[in-house]
């Protein structure tokens, strides 16, 4: 018999135990209220209502039970909110789980909307995977009629399938909120494409294509490297499957300890996984995509890779045996094979382009169970085929052939997969080549120094008596100033170079070129020094290397930049003295100081008596290819410098011109005929000049367009003064009255002369010094100058403002830029 205070007792443990026993689960007596919460068994999650950021809205979602920022992983009625606090979710009679608002009427809000359940007890619960279940009955996985899983909202969780059933078509996938305030369909997603006999993995903004993570490689997807390579990932492991039900993939967390997700932004078009810290208790990315430039689907064209660490041409980059179309008027840089010529049956072969995501499979044929021999005979034996590559399947090895345009290629610093691209016989022999092109440069360096140093000591004997003291920067500190007698440059140890550069901080860094960065460094012993340091991934970077040793060891001349010494370990650097003004573009046209009329004529003068050198006084005739206002350093008393001879070329003393058919360069300064045939000669450096001279006078850029009405540059704009009679109109307002009239004008007459179209009419450097020195003007007049028509990108003579007709038209221009260096 029991006592009053056993009942009682016994009663207070009911009430203390009643609210915890049923706390995962909803029935039809027992709904879920706004304001409630559900609890997973383990209390991993919650299922509750919420209003997202400052809207009044009510949603029923899940988030972390633990995590104390409520990170919402799944919304049941993300586009049917509920518009007060009276919303409850329940289980109706039918099957159905149903959210309706509970004053009579009830007025129904969403449902599950399950067909075909049949009679029975129906139950709702949130399990410790984040995932809400409709079943029948008791609990179990086969009982369940109904899952939140199935229908995934901004987050994809550990364990949640997304992908295509091809039995029903239904394609599932992650779709960002509308905004941090609503938790509706938005635009972002994260899908499989479905159309594909090779499927990929997109983010999509709308229909238009954002990023291609790409296909399954057995690992990973292919734009998906840092799985494998940062971490590893020892957290998760995904599962993708490919059979003839369905093709899905999805990810599962080794330690339920862990904490993951992969949500798709709803702000920044952006989709991440994080992984939770549970000691600084915040989110950290494991992966974000896009994440760079080169990650956005088809930022480079056909047939061409995408590397960030390449500063120029938007970081694209031809594959072998393919050569940049790019026009720098188009945005979209094309690769277009090198030879016309089909490459079949003529001792072609495939070079191997590592550490890339493969092109896009979408065009790509499929063939499983086949070794890398094979698969290499198979795209070679078909004269169309591009190139392959071996990829794990689900259900083995396959081989992936393309036969078209290889597209939306990049590349990794660490990881990613092996493309083999068909190249001709030529290219292979190339490749193979690459190896020896990669030492010569050193060899002969090296070569250079002992012979330096021999001279050196022999010297030294001689003058000292034999003194045996060696110092490391003694030929540096002894060359004279003139520069006549220093004895060639110096292999410096690249512990010098981190020591002399604060180990390449950002804030020495000078400026930032087509083939590398510059730094300005010191030297243990006081000595100032620019440091270029080669982009490591420019493979054009080694030719110019090779060039600028070779070739500026030997010059020798007051206005061309001194190079100091190199640094060959690990990475390709170029030692230069320091000049402390910079740029000569600097002042001329971001005015960092206005330089008066006397020194710019100093300066004009300086650089005409450089480039005579280059052209006719040093040892060699050098064509330097690349003047232009930033390749023009001062020094402390603005004497000008001449430098950056990445893209010189050497001809014979008695050779005048040469053509190429890689033209290199910058627009603006380009001569139409190099620029057009790639025929270069010293004609077309004096072409640069000329545009150099104006840009000095005027103090504006010569592809800065100004007369909209007829999209002229600075040269058009000059000739127009010129023809009106007018040309002092051209000089730059921020000199004022303060400049000699005859001397601006006889520049002018000699810019003009220097510009004019026909190579032939242009004056040599030694003329031009001539012109500039005499005290009387140039005798011919100048004729029509070659211009760039801005709107239409077309070189041709200049018209007076009024007869705009026939420009001259060229269709394909072929002209590699290397912009602002
Ligand atoms: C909530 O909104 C619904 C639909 O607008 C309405 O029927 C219901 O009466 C409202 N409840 C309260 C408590 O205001
Ligand atoms: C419920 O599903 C059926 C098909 O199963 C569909 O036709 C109907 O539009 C759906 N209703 C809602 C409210 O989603
Ligand atoms: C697949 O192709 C069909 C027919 O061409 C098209 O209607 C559908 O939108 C495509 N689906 C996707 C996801 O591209
Ligand atoms: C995963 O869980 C283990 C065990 O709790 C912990 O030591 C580790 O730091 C966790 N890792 C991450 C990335 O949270
Ligand atoms: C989207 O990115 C913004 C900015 O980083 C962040 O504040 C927001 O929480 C992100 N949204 C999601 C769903 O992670
Ligand atoms: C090469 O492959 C293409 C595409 O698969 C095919 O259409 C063509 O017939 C093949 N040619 C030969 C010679 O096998
Ligand atoms: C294929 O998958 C296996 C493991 O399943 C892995 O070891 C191998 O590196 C993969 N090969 C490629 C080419 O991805």
């Amino acid at each position: 018999m029991y006592t009053r205070k056993n009942v009682l007792v016994y009663f207070v443990v009911l009430l203390v135990i009643q609210p915890c026993i049923c706390l995962d689960i909803i029935t039809r007596t027992q709904p879920l209220k706004d304001g409630d919460v559900l609890i997973s068994e383990g209390e991993y999650f919650e299922l509750g209502f919420f209003s997202p950021g400052s809207s009044s809205n009510r949603y029923v979602g899940v988030w972390y039970h633990q995590i104390p920022e409520k990170n919402v992983v799944w919304v049941a009625n993300r586009d049917s909110p509920v518009k007060n606090t009276s919303g409850v979710l329940s289980v109706d009679g039918t099957g159905q789980l149903v959210l309706f608002y509970s004053r009579t009427p009830q007025i129904l809000i969403w449902s599950s909307n399950v067909s075909g359940s049949g009679d029975g007890r129906f139950s709702a619960k949130i399990l410790d995977t984040g995932n809400l279940v409709l079943f029948k009955d008791e609990y179990s996985e086969k009982n369940v009629i109904w899952q939140g899983f199935d229908h995934p909202t901004d987050t994809h969780l550990p364990g949640m399938k997304i992908g295509w059933n091809k039995k029903t078509g239904e394609n599932k996938f992650i779709t960002s909120w509308k905004s941090p305030e609503n938790p509706g369909t938005g635009q972002y997603s994260l899908k499989f494409d479905v159309n594909e006999s090779n499927p990929q993995l997109f983010i999509y903004n709308g229909a238009e294509r954002l990023m291609r993570v790409g296909p399954w490689n057995g690992v990973t997807f292919s734009g998906y490297p840092e799985f494998t390579v940062s971490g590893p990932d020892q957290v998760a492991k995904q599962v993708y499957i490919d059979n003839e039900e369905e093709v899905s993939w999805y990810y599962t967390i080794n330690n339920p300890a862990n904490v993951s997700r992969f949500v798709m932004n709803e702000t920044r078009s952006v989709a991440q996984r994080f992984n939770w810290d549970p000691v600084t208790q915040k989110w950290y990315p494991f992966w974000t995509g896009p994440d760079d430039s080169c990650d956005f689907y088809r930022h480079c064209g056909a047939f061409s890779t995408c590397n960030p660490a390449n500063v120029g041409a938007q970081g694209c980059e031809c594959l072998p045996g393919y050569e940049s179309q790019g026009n720098p008027l188009r945005d979209r840089y094309q690769c277009l094979r090198k030879s016309e010529a089909l490459v079949c049956g003529k001792g072609e072969g495939f070079v191997e382009v590592s550490g890339v995501k493969v092109p896009d499979t979408s065009t790509a044929h499929l063939e499983s169970d086949i070794t890398l021999k094979a698969c290499n005979n198979l795209c070679l034996k078909n004269c169309s085929c591009t190139g392959y590559t071996i990829a794990n399947i689900s259900n083995g090895v396959g081989c992936l052939t393309w036969y078209g345009d290889l597209l939306d290629i990049r590349q990794y610093s660490d990881g990613g997969e092996v493309l083999y691209v068909r190249v001709d016989h030529h290219e292979l022999v190339g490749s193979k080549k690459r190896v020896l092109r990669v030492l010569l440069p050193v060899l002969v360096a090296i070569l250079l120094i002992i012979i330096a140093f021999g001279y050196w000591l022999l010297r030294k004997k001689k003058k000292r008596g034999g003194s045996k003291r060696l110092e490391l920067f003694n030929s540096l500190e002894n060359s004279d100033e003139r520069g006549t007698s220093s004895t060639g440059v110096h292999c410096f140890p690249l512990s010098i170079i981190i020591a002399a550069t604060n180990n390449f901080a950002f804030s020495e860094k000078l400026g930032q070129g087509g083939f590398g960065t510059v730094y300005k460094g010191k030297l243990p012993n006081g000595q100032d020094i620019a440091v270029k340091r080669l982009s490591i991934t420019s493979s054009q970077g080694i030719g110019e290397f090779k060039n600028e040793i070779i070739l500026i060891a030997k010059l020798q001349h007051r206005n061309l930049v001194r190079l100091l010494g190199y640094c060959i370990q690990q990475e390709k650097m170029l030692i230069y003295e320091y000049l402390p003004n910079g740029a000569l573009d600097c002042f001329i046209f971001a005015k960092k100081m206005v330089l008066d009329w006397q020194t710019r004529f100093d300066i004009a003068m300086g650089i005409a008596r450089g480039m005579l050198y280059l052209h006719q006084d040093s040892r060699f005739r050098i064509i330097h290819r690349d003047l232009k206002a930033s390749n023009v350093l001062l020094d402390a008393s603005m004497n000008p410098k001449i430098s950056d001879f990445g893209m010189a070329r050497i001809v014979g003393s008695e050779q005048n011109e040469e053509t190429t058919n890689r033209v290199v360069g910058t627009y603006g300064y380009m001569s139409p005929e190099y620029a057009m045939e790639g025929h270069f000669s010293i004609k077309s450096d004096v072409f640069s000049f000329g545009v150099l001279l104006l840009e000095i006078i005027s103090g504006r850029r010569n592809n800065s367009s100004f007369d909209a009405e007829n999209s002229l540059n600075l040269i058009g704009y000059i000739w127009d003064r010129w023809l009106q009679g007018t040309p002092l109109e051209v000089v730059d307002r921020s000199l004022g009255e303060s400049y000699v009239v005859d001397e601006v004008l006889r520049c002018i007459h000699v810019g003009l002369l220097c510009v004019q179209e026909s190579a032939v009419v242009r004056p040599t450097m030694s003329e031009v010094v001539t012109m500039l020195c005499n005290e009387r003007t140039p005798s011919s007049p100048p004729e029509q100058p070659a211009f760039i028509n801005r709107a239409t990108g077309y070189f041709g003579p200049v018209r007076s403002s009024s007869s705009g007709n026939g420009a001259i038209a060229v269709a394909e221009m072929t002209i590699s830029m290397i912009e602002g260096r």
